[in-house]
Protein backbone atom coordinates (compact mmCIF):
# COMPACT_ATOMS: atom_id res chain seq x y z
CA UNK A 1 0.00 0.00 0.00
CA UNK A 2 1.54 3.56 -1.10
CA UNK A 3 0.94 6.10 1.89
CA UNK A 4 -1.12 9.27 1.00
CA UNK A 5 1.12 11.71 -0.16
CA UNK A 6 2.40 14.91 2.55
CA UNK A 7 2.12 18.34 1.28
CA UNK A 8 4.35 21.70 2.45
CA UNK A 9 0.77 22.91 2.41
CA UNK A 10 -1.85 20.88 2.55
CA UNK A 11 -5.46 21.62 1.40
CA UNK A 12 -7.47 21.05 4.96
CA UNK A 13 -10.85 19.58 5.32
CA UNK A 14 -10.75 21.61 8.72
CA UNK A 15 -11.32 25.09 8.28
CA UNK A 16 -9.67 26.38 11.70
CA UNK A 17 -9.03 24.84 14.97
CA UNK A 18 -10.98 24.88 18.17
CA UNK A 19 -9.28 26.94 21.79
CA UNK A 20 -8.48 24.55 24.72
CA UNK A 21 -11.74 26.56 26.29
CA UNK A 22 -13.67 25.49 23.38
CA UNK A 23 -12.57 21.77 23.62
CA UNK A 24 -13.58 22.37 27.66
CA UNK A 25 -16.67 23.62 27.30
CA UNK A 26 -17.56 20.59 24.54
CA UNK A 27 -16.11 18.52 27.25
CA UNK A 28 -18.37 19.45 29.65
CA UNK A 29 -21.47 19.71 27.46
CA UNK A 30 -20.78 16.08 27.14
CA UNK A 31 -20.73 15.18 30.70
CA UNK A 32 -23.51 17.46 31.27
CA UNK A 33 -25.72 18.40 28.80
CA UNK A 34 -29.71 17.12 29.74
CA UNK A 35 -31.28 16.43 26.95
CA UNK A 36 -28.73 16.37 24.49
CA UNK A 37 -30.90 18.03 21.54
CA UNK A 38 -33.45 20.81 21.65
CA UNK A 39 -32.29 22.17 25.34
CA UNK A 40 -31.71 25.55 26.80
CA UNK A 41 -28.14 25.55 24.49
CA UNK A 42 -30.30 25.83 21.44
CA UNK A 43 -32.16 28.14 22.44
CA UNK A 44 -29.32 30.45 23.37
CA UNK A 45 -27.42 29.78 20.27
CA UNK A 46 -30.06 31.17 18.54
CA UNK A 47 -30.91 34.15 20.22
CA UNK A 48 -27.11 34.59 20.44
CA UNK A 49 -27.27 34.26 16.74
CA UNK A 50 -30.07 36.78 16.41
CA UNK A 51 -28.24 39.39 18.31
CA UNK A 52 -24.68 39.34 16.88
CA UNK A 53 -26.18 38.91 12.84
CA UNK A 54 -29.28 41.23 13.62
CA UNK A 55 -31.70 38.41 12.16
CA UNK A 56 -35.17 38.61 12.82
CA UNK A 57 -36.20 34.58 13.83
CA UNK A 58 -32.93 32.01 13.67
CA UNK A 59 -33.04 28.17 14.08
CA UNK A 60 -30.27 25.71 14.50
CA UNK A 61 -30.63 23.22 12.01
CA UNK A 62 -28.55 19.89 11.10
CA UNK A 63 -26.30 21.38 7.94
CA UNK A 64 -26.73 23.80 5.70
CA UNK A 65 -28.39 21.85 3.73
CA UNK A 66 -31.43 21.35 5.77
CA UNK A 67 -31.35 25.22 6.29
CA UNK A 68 -32.05 25.56 2.56
CA UNK A 69 -34.26 22.90 2.31
CA UNK A 70 -36.73 24.29 5.15
CA UNK A 71 -36.24 27.61 3.06
CA UNK A 72 -37.06 25.62 -0.17
CA UNK A 73 -40.50 24.26 1.52
CA UNK A 74 -41.03 28.01 3.10
CA UNK A 75 -41.43 29.37 -0.80
CA UNK A 76 -44.15 26.84 -1.12
CA UNK A 77 -42.99 26.11 -4.55
CA UNK A 78 -44.63 23.46 -6.64
CA UNK A 79 -43.85 21.93 -10.12
CA UNK A 80 -44.64 24.35 -13.09
CA UNK A 81 -43.01 27.11 -10.60
CA UNK A 82 -39.55 28.36 -11.37
CA UNK A 83 -36.58 29.31 -9.27
CA UNK A 84 -33.60 31.25 -10.68
CA UNK A 85 -29.82 30.75 -8.92
CA UNK A 86 -26.29 31.27 -9.73
CA UNK A 87 -25.06 28.32 -12.06
CA UNK A 88 -21.99 28.77 -10.27
CA UNK A 89 -22.42 27.50 -6.40
CA UNK A 90 -22.29 24.04 -4.53
CA UNK A 91 -24.95 21.65 -5.12
CA UNK A 92 -26.80 22.18 -2.23
CA UNK A 93 -28.06 25.59 -2.93
CA UNK A 94 -29.76 23.71 -5.49
CA UNK A 95 -30.98 20.28 -4.72
CA UNK A 96 -33.49 21.70 -2.41
CA UNK A 97 -35.20 23.69 -4.75
CA UNK A 98 -35.26 21.29 -7.30
CA UNK A 99 -36.68 18.23 -5.06
CA UNK A 100 -39.78 20.50 -4.70
CA UNK A 101 -40.74 20.24 -8.48
CA UNK A 102 -39.70 23.47 -9.59
CA UNK A 103 -37.70 24.44 -12.55
CA UNK A 104 -34.39 25.45 -12.10
CA UNK A 105 -33.21 28.32 -14.17
CA UNK A 106 -29.46 28.62 -14.06
CA UNK A 107 -27.99 32.37 -13.64
CA UNK A 108 -24.58 33.52 -14.99
CA UNK A 109 -22.08 34.88 -12.94
CA UNK A 110 -20.38 38.26 -13.13
CA UNK A 111 -16.75 37.91 -14.40
CA UNK A 112 -15.27 40.10 -11.82
CA UNK A 113 -17.02 39.15 -8.79
CA UNK A 114 -17.65 35.63 -10.38
CA UNK A 115 -21.52 35.88 -8.58
CA UNK A 116 -24.71 36.09 -10.30
CA UNK A 117 -26.15 39.67 -10.52
CA UNK A 118 -29.52 41.70 -10.93
CA UNK A 119 -28.12 42.13 -14.53
CA UNK A 120 -27.64 38.26 -14.89
CA UNK A 121 -30.68 37.35 -13.11
CA UNK A 122 -33.50 40.01 -14.19
CA UNK A 123 -33.50 38.36 -18.15
CA UNK A 124 -34.46 35.30 -16.78
CA UNK A 125 -37.68 36.19 -15.03
CA UNK A 126 -40.62 34.93 -16.44
CA UNK A 127 -44.56 35.25 -15.14
CA UNK A 128 -43.85 31.76 -13.80
CA UNK A 129 -40.33 32.87 -11.44
CA UNK A 130 -41.50 32.26 -7.48
CA UNK A 131 -38.06 32.93 -5.89
CA UNK A 132 -34.47 33.71 -6.39
CA UNK A 133 -31.58 32.56 -4.69
CA UNK A 134 -28.38 34.45 -4.27
CA UNK A 135 -25.52 32.96 -3.28
CA UNK A 136 -22.59 34.76 -1.12
CA UNK A 137 -19.77 32.62 -3.02
CA UNK A 138 -16.08 32.45 -1.68
CA UNK A 139 -17.93 34.50 1.49
CA UNK A 140 -18.21 37.89 -1.26
CA UNK A 141 -22.02 39.28 -0.48
CA UNK A 142 -23.26 39.82 -3.79
CA UNK A 143 -24.69 43.19 -4.65
CA UNK A 144 -28.13 42.85 -2.18
CA UNK A 145 -30.05 46.46 -2.80
CA UNK A 146 -30.49 46.38 -7.09
CA UNK A 147 -31.35 42.07 -6.49
CA UNK A 148 -34.05 43.07 -3.50
CA UNK A 149 -35.29 45.95 -5.76
CA UNK A 150 -35.68 43.57 -8.54
CA UNK A 151 -37.08 41.05 -6.30
CA UNK A 152 -40.01 43.32 -4.46
CA UNK A 153 -40.61 44.44 -8.14
CA UNK A 154 -41.63 41.09 -9.69
CA UNK A 155 -43.00 39.71 -6.09
CA UNK A 156 -40.35 37.17 -5.86
CA UNK A 157 -38.93 35.58 -2.80
CA UNK A 158 -34.90 36.20 -2.00
CA UNK A 159 -33.37 33.19 -0.55
CA UNK A 160 -30.02 34.21 0.34
CA UNK A 161 -27.00 30.81 0.98
CA UNK A 162 -24.62 32.21 3.58
CA UNK A 163 -23.21 29.11 3.60
CA UNK A 164 -19.53 30.74 3.14
CA UNK A 165 -20.32 34.04 4.14
CA UNK A 166 -21.11 34.51 7.68
CA UNK A 167 -20.22 37.29 9.69
CA UNK A 168 -19.67 39.38 6.00
CA UNK A 169 -21.66 42.65 5.76
CA UNK A 170 -23.82 44.03 3.08
CA UNK A 171 -23.74 48.04 3.73
CA UNK A 172 -23.55 46.86 7.56
CA UNK A 173 -26.07 44.77 7.19
CA UNK A 174 -25.22 41.27 7.89
CA UNK A 175 -24.91 38.74 4.88
CA UNK A 176 -28.15 35.93 5.46
CA UNK A 177 -30.56 38.84 6.86
CA UNK A 178 -31.09 40.88 3.54
CA UNK A 179 -33.56 38.06 1.82
CA UNK A 180 -36.46 37.01 3.04
CA UNK A 181 -34.58 33.49 4.41
CA UNK A 182 -30.82 32.94 5.50
CA UNK A 183 -29.36 29.74 5.12
CA UNK A 184 -25.92 29.41 6.72
CA UNK A 185 -23.32 26.30 6.94
CA UNK A 186 -21.93 25.27 9.87
CA UNK A 187 -19.87 22.39 8.08
CA UNK A 188 -15.93 21.29 8.86
CA UNK A 189 -14.84 23.67 5.78
CA UNK A 190 -16.65 26.67 6.78
CA UNK A 191 -15.22 29.56 8.91
CA UNK A 192 -16.44 28.02 12.18
CA UNK A 193 -17.77 24.52 12.34
CA UNK A 194 -19.60 22.50 15.04
CA UNK A 195 -17.81 19.64 14.93
CA UNK A 196 -18.24 19.19 11.49
CA UNK A 197 -21.86 19.51 10.76
CA UNK A 198 -24.30 22.75 11.25
CA UNK A 199 -26.65 25.26 10.30
CA UNK A 200 -29.10 27.85 10.66
CA UNK A 201 -31.86 29.14 8.91
CA UNK A 202 -32.88 32.65 9.55
CA UNK A 203 -36.29 34.11 8.55
CA UNK A 204 -37.74 37.67 8.15
CA UNK A 205 -41.65 36.81 8.95
CA UNK A 206 -43.20 36.07 12.01
CA UNK A 207 -45.40 34.39 10.48
CA UNK A 208 -43.28 31.95 8.37
CA UNK A 209 -41.01 31.54 10.99
CA UNK A 210 -43.88 30.13 13.17
CA UNK A 211 -44.15 27.30 10.60
CA UNK A 212 -40.09 25.75 11.31
CA UNK A 213 -40.03 23.94 14.71
CA UNK A 214 -42.81 22.26 13.76
CA UNK A 215 -40.88 21.16 9.97
CA UNK A 216 -37.36 20.95 12.02
CA UNK A 217 -38.96 18.35 14.64
CA UNK A 218 -41.57 15.92 12.72
CA UNK A 219 -44.13 18.18 13.42
CA UNK A 220 -44.08 17.98 17.08
CA UNK A 221 -45.50 21.22 19.17
CA UNK A 222 -46.58 21.19 22.87
CA UNK A 223 -50.59 21.25 23.72
CA UNK A 224 -51.95 24.39 24.63
CA UNK A 225 -52.35 25.45 27.93
CA UNK A 226 -51.39 23.87 31.38
CA UNK A 227 -52.07 20.39 32.02
CA UNK A 228 -50.97 18.69 35.37
CA UNK A 229 -51.54 15.29 33.72
CA UNK A 230 -48.73 16.33 31.33
CA UNK A 231 -48.82 13.11 29.50
CA UNK A 232 -52.72 13.06 28.46
CA UNK A 233 -53.55 13.20 25.63
CA UNK A 234 -50.06 12.09 25.01
CA UNK A 235 -46.89 13.93 25.37
CA UNK A 236 -46.97 16.56 22.85
CA UNK A 237 -49.28 17.16 19.83
CA UNK A 238 -48.02 16.31 16.45
CA UNK A 239 -49.23 17.77 13.31
CA UNK A 240 -48.66 19.19 9.52
CA UNK A 241 -47.26 22.98 10.06
CA UNK A 242 -48.00 22.57 6.56
CA UNK A 243 -50.59 20.47 4.66
CA UNK A 244 -49.11 18.15 2.27
CA UNK A 245 -45.25 18.58 3.96
CA UNK A 246 -44.15 15.83 5.84
CA UNK A 247 -41.91 17.13 8.47
CA UNK A 248 -38.33 16.57 9.20
CA UNK A 249 -35.83 15.87 11.65
CA UNK A 250 -33.28 18.86 11.19
CA UNK A 251 -31.99 19.35 14.87
CA UNK A 252 -28.94 20.19 15.80
CA UNK A 253 -27.53 18.90 19.24
CA UNK A 254 -27.00 20.19 22.20
CA UNK A 255 -23.34 19.97 22.69
CA UNK A 256 -22.69 21.71 18.96
CA UNK A 257 -25.22 24.45 19.98
CA UNK A 258 -23.31 25.26 22.63
CA UNK A 259 -20.39 25.71 21.07
CA UNK A 260 -21.52 27.27 18.13
CA UNK A 261 -22.60 30.07 20.36
CA UNK A 262 -19.07 30.18 21.55
CA UNK A 263 -17.61 30.09 18.06
CA UNK A 264 -19.95 32.92 16.99
CA UNK A 265 -17.71 35.32 19.69
CA UNK A 266 -14.77 34.41 17.32
CA UNK A 267 -16.01 35.07 13.99
CA UNK A 268 -14.87 38.66 13.09
CA UNK A 269 -11.28 38.06 14.56
CA UNK A 270 -11.15 35.03 12.48
CA UNK A 271 -12.51 36.69 9.10
CA UNK A 272 -10.34 39.49 9.64
CA UNK A 273 -6.73 37.10 9.97
CA UNK A 274 -8.44 35.32 6.29
CA UNK A 275 -8.78 39.08 5.01
CA UNK A 276 -5.23 40.00 6.06
CA UNK A 277 -4.50 36.85 4.43
CA UNK A 278 -5.80 37.37 1.29
CA UNK A 279 -4.55 40.99 1.62
CA UNK A 280 -0.89 39.84 0.93
CA UNK A 281 -1.54 37.08 -1.30
CA UNK A 282 -3.27 39.50 -3.95
CA UNK A 283 -0.72 42.19 -3.02
CA UNK A 284 2.46 39.80 -3.29
CA UNK A 285 0.66 39.22 -6.58
CA UNK A 286 -0.33 42.55 -8.10
CA UNK A 287 2.25 42.89 -10.90
CA UNK A 288 1.41 39.72 -12.61
CA UNK A 289 -1.68 40.35 -14.78
CA UNK A 290 -1.94 36.61 -15.82
CA UNK A 291 -3.65 36.31 -12.69
CA UNK A 292 -6.92 37.98 -10.99
CA UNK A 293 -8.75 37.38 -7.97
CA UNK A 294 -12.25 38.09 -7.13
CA UNK A 295 -12.95 41.88 -6.97
CA UNK A 296 -14.76 43.13 -3.97
CA UNK A 297 -17.50 45.71 -4.86
CA UNK A 298 -17.04 48.72 -1.86
CA UNK A 299 -20.34 48.38 -0.55
CA UNK A 300 -20.03 44.01 -0.01
CA UNK A 301 -18.47 42.64 2.53
CA UNK A 302 -16.40 39.37 2.42
CA UNK A 303 -15.88 36.55 4.99
CA UNK A 304 -12.88 35.00 2.45
CA UNK A 305 -13.91 31.37 3.22
CA UNK A 306 -11.91 30.62 0.09
CA UNK A 307 -9.41 32.60 -1.82
CA UNK A 308 -10.07 31.73 -5.37
CA UNK A 309 -7.41 32.96 -8.45
CA UNK A 310 -8.16 32.42 -11.98
CA UNK A 311 -5.39 32.42 -14.61
CA UNK A 312 -5.74 34.14 -18.30
CA UNK A 313 -4.32 31.03 -19.90
CA UNK A 314 -3.37 33.11 -23.19
CA UNK A 315 -0.97 35.36 -20.96
CA UNK A 316 -0.08 33.16 -18.98
CA UNK A 317 1.05 30.57 -21.99
CA UNK A 318 -0.05 27.86 -19.69
CA UNK A 319 -3.48 26.37 -18.90
CA UNK A 320 -4.78 26.44 -15.85
CA UNK A 321 -3.93 22.78 -15.18
CA UNK A 322 -0.45 23.58 -15.72
CA UNK A 323 -0.04 26.04 -13.30
CA UNK A 324 -1.82 23.55 -10.60
CA UNK A 325 0.48 20.37 -11.66
CA UNK A 326 3.65 22.85 -10.57
CA UNK A 327 1.96 23.51 -7.91
CA UNK A 328 1.15 20.03 -6.62
CA UNK A 329 3.50 18.55 -8.28
CA UNK A 330 6.65 20.59 -7.77
CA UNK A 331 6.00 22.81 -5.00
CA UNK A 332 3.79 20.17 -2.72
CA UNK A 333 0.90 22.59 -2.58
CA UNK A 334 -2.42 21.36 -2.96
CA UNK A 335 -4.85 23.64 -4.48
CA UNK A 336 -8.31 22.46 -5.72
CA UNK A 337 -10.75 23.55 -8.10
CA UNK A 338 -14.63 24.64 -7.55
CA UNK A 339 -17.51 25.36 -8.29
CA UNK A 340 -18.32 23.50 -11.38
CA UNK A 341 -21.22 24.55 -12.64
CA UNK A 342 -24.04 22.31 -11.82
CA UNK A 343 -25.55 22.39 -14.86
CA UNK A 344 -22.63 20.39 -16.26
CA UNK A 345 -23.10 17.70 -13.42
CA UNK A 346 -25.37 14.55 -14.51
CA UNK A 347 -27.46 14.73 -11.45
CA UNK A 348 -28.93 18.33 -12.73
CA UNK A 349 -28.71 16.75 -16.09
CA UNK A 350 -30.58 13.66 -15.78
CA UNK A 351 -33.31 16.11 -13.78
CA UNK A 352 -33.75 17.86 -17.09
CA UNK A 353 -31.52 20.86 -15.72
CA UNK A 354 -28.49 20.54 -18.43
CA UNK A 355 -28.96 23.60 -20.33
CA UNK A 356 -27.53 26.79 -19.74
CA UNK A 357 -26.20 30.62 -21.45
CA UNK A 358 -23.50 30.71 -18.44
CA UNK A 359 -19.91 31.66 -20.69
CA UNK A 360 -18.73 33.57 -17.85
CA UNK A 361 -19.38 31.08 -15.25
CA UNK A 362 -17.93 28.53 -17.39
CA UNK A 363 -14.71 30.48 -17.84
CA UNK A 364 -14.61 31.36 -14.56
CA UNK A 365 -14.13 27.24 -13.47
CA UNK A 366 -12.35 25.96 -16.22
CA UNK A 367 -9.78 28.97 -15.38
CA UNK A 368 -9.47 28.73 -11.64
CA UNK A 369 -7.86 27.70 -8.77
CA UNK A 370 -8.87 27.10 -5.36
CA UNK A 371 -5.73 28.11 -2.97
CA UNK A 372 -5.39 26.67 -0.05
CA UNK A 373 -6.64 29.07 2.49
CA UNK A 374 -7.85 27.30 6.14
CA UNK A 375 -7.75 29.98 8.71
CA UNK A 376 -5.12 27.98 10.50
CA UNK A 377 -2.08 27.71 7.99
CA UNK A 378 1.15 29.01 9.29
CA UNK A 379 3.10 32.02 8.65
CA UNK A 380 5.82 29.79 7.19
CA UNK A 381 3.13 28.32 4.92
CA UNK A 382 1.74 31.66 3.58
CA UNK A 383 4.76 32.69 3.13
CA UNK A 384 5.98 29.40 1.34
CA UNK A 385 2.67 29.40 -1.01
CA UNK A 386 3.11 32.76 -1.99
CA UNK A 387 7.04 33.21 -2.74
CA UNK A 388 5.89 29.16 -5.13
CA UNK A 389 3.62 31.17 -6.99
CA UNK A 390 5.31 33.93 -7.78
CA UNK A 391 7.95 31.26 -8.94
CA UNK A 392 5.81 29.25 -11.13
CA UNK A 393 4.37 32.51 -12.53
CA UNK A 394 8.36 33.88 -13.11
CA UNK A 395 9.16 30.16 -14.34
CA UNK A 396 6.12 31.00 -16.61
CA UNK A 397 7.51 34.09 -17.85
CA UNK A 398 11.10 33.01 -18.91
CA UNK A 399 9.95 30.04 -20.51
CA UNK A 400 8.03 33.08 -22.85
CA UNK A 401 10.77 34.86 -22.92
CA UNK A 402 9.47 37.52 -20.78
C1 LIG B 1 -22.56 27.54 -1.12
C2 LIG B 1 -22.97 26.39 -0.24
N1 LIG B 1 -24.29 26.13 -0.07
C3 LIG B 1 -24.71 25.15 0.72
C4 LIG B 1 -23.83 24.35 1.41
C5 LIG B 1 -24.38 23.23 2.21
O1 LIG B 1 -23.99 23.28 3.56
P1 LIG B 1 -23.85 21.93 4.40
O2 LIG B 1 -22.62 21.22 3.93
O3 LIG B 1 -23.71 22.44 5.81
O4 LIG B 1 -25.09 21.14 4.21
C6 LIG B 1 -22.45 24.59 1.28
C7 LIG B 1 -21.41 23.83 1.99
O5 LIG B 1 -21.17 22.72 2.14
C8 LIG B 1 -22.00 25.63 0.44
O6 LIG B 1 -20.72 25.88 0.28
Amino acid sequence: MTSPPTYRVPLSGRGHQYTDEEVRLVADLMRQADPMTQGRHQDEFEKKFCRVFNAEHAFAVATGTAALELSAILCRLKPGDEVILPVHTFAASAIPFGRTGAKLVWADSDRDTFLATAATLEPLITPKTRAIVVVHLYGLVSDMDPILLLARKHNLLVVEDAAQSIGAAYKGRPSGTLGDFGCYSLHTHKNISTLGEGGVLTVRDAEKAKLVPGLRHNGMRPFEGARERYWVPAMSNIDFDFEGFWPYNFCLGEIQCGLGSALIDRVASMNADRAARAERVRSALKDYPEVRFQKQPDDCGHSYHLLPMIVDPQALGRSRNEFMDMLVFEYGIRSDVRYCPLNRYPLFQKAGFGAAQCPNANSIFDNMISLPFQHWMTEEQEGYLISSLKGILDQFRSRRGV
